[in-house]
């Protein structure tokens, strides 16, 4: 964890009996504890219960409490008590307001604080995810969202959520069990994540949604999944659209995601993407030089990759198994990556392909090097292929800035 200043501690000791009382199930109240100290420092609203207590009424109590013991001078001196030992932290007079549903490890709160805004809630619920969280962002995440009440949520200007994919994907597809259509999804605790994000945009409004997605979202169940996305998002008082980007001449990857934007009506009219193109980027750019051999992988998984291909080639169908082509970018890095390497594996001379470092998957993504990776090598790998590529997000996110504030 970062190394708290003494100020800081001292102010979180004393917000946490009253922090207490609005921590909802399912969060630690140290999520409490994060959001309130950084919305003080950036001038933010802060999570609350309104049958407790009024945001503003809140704020004043918080504020006079901390003046009063000496925890708070000025909003620059707090600013820096909080975000002082962070790499990657936002910038004190920020241009908008965010909150990062699903947030995993903040690939898009990243390039969304690149463009200049600041992030005023969090919520994850996934323990390695939410370490990593806290280790780069200084904030622990919120944990299950469907125990949230939309209402607690602090004021924000855009809406961050890459809801689960897993739903949308052909692997869940094929494994769903068909029972009970809930506004055309089938009705599985995953797939109707998505109306839990409806929940807090009907709720508080904000000026802009971003979500991302597989790029299968658009296909699946017939295209009625994305129609429902689409209606619930316009019948909710927005403009639409969407575009499925390919990010390989933005990193070393060919990860093709679906990203939907929506702009409230009387903000602005349907947000028109940027152009994202050019030449690929080839693997070898982001390897690292000397990879310690605990990364090569077994002769015994190596065997089985050639004994599947075998098979699949035989069939003429399926996946084979080969080591990568480091002239080209790689295939898509997915949660499972960790399991057995089968996206991207590193031709060695002499040696069984190796595996991808953690570093070499944050490369992929596009993650800042001063971004720590402070989990084992699964759960990291996990949280890597769960993410976004946060250029890509940086590019769309200062051009809804540019259009929208
Ligand atoms: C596709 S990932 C999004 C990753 C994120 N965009 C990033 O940059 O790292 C979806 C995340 O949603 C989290 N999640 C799934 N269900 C959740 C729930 N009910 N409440 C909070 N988080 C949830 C998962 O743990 C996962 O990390």
């Amino acid at each position: 964890m970062n190394s708290k200043t003494s100020a800081l501690q001292q102010a979180e000791k004393l917000i946490r009996p009253l922090a207490l009382q609005h921590v909802p199930m399912g969060t630690d109240i140290e999520a409490v504890i994060d959001q309130w100290l950084h919305a003080v420092a950036t001038d933010s609203q802060l999570y609350c219960n309104p049958l407790l207590m009024k945001p503003e009424q809140l704020k004043e109590v918080v504020m006079a409490n901390l003046k009063e013991n000496g925890a708070f001078v000025t909003r620059e001196l707090f600013f820096n008590d909080v975000f002082g030992v962070l790499k990657l932290k936002p910038t004190p007079n920020p241009k908008f307001r965010f909150i990062d549903l699903f947030a995993g490890i903040g690939g898009v709160r990243l390039g969304f604080q690149q463009a200049g805004g600041t992030c005023v809630f969090s919520s994850e619920y996934d323990k390695g995810a939410q370490k990593t969280y806290k280790e780069n962002h200084g904030e622990f995440p919120f944990g299950d969202i469907t125990k949230i009440n939309e209402n607690e949520i602090p004021e924000h200007d855009v809406l961050l959520a890459g809801f689960p994919c897993q739903p949308f994907s052909h692997a869940g597809v094929s494994a769903r069990n068909a029972v009970g259509k809930k506004h055309g999804f089938l009705c599985d605790t995953q797939g109707t994540l998505f109306f839990d994000v409806m929940r807090v945009i009907n709720s508080k409004k904000p000026k802009v949604i971003f979500l991302e997605n597989v790029r299968n979202l658009e296909r699946h169940d017939n295209g009625n999944t994305f129609q429902t996305i689409k209606n619930e998002i316009e019948n909710s008082g927005y403009h639409f659209s969407y575009k499925v980007i390919d990010s390989s001449s933005i990193v070393p990857q060919k990860r093709v995601r679906c990203f939907m934007v929506g702009i409230r009506n009387d903000v602005g009219p349907k947000f028109e993407f940027p152009e994202i193109s050019g030449e690929p980027i080839p693997l070898k750019s982001i390897l690292e030089e000397k990879v310690d051999d605990i990364y090569t992988i077994s002769d015994k998984l190596w065997q089985g990759h050639i004994n599947r291909t075998a098979r699949n080639i035989d069939r003429g169908t399926g996946f084979t198994a080969h080591a990568a082509d480091i002239n080209k970018p790689s295939n898509t890095i997915v949660a499972r990556y960790g399991k057995d390497g089968k996206e991207c594996l590193i031709p060695q001379s002499g040696k069984n392909p190796r595996m991808l470092t953690k570093r070499e998957c944050a490369r992929l993504q596009g993650f800042p090097e001063e971004f720590k990776i402070p989990t084992a090598r699964t759960p990291a790998y996990k949280q890597f292929g769960n993410s976004v590529v946060v250029p890509v997000i940086s590019i769309l996110a200062s051009k809804i800035y540019k259009d929208v504030f």
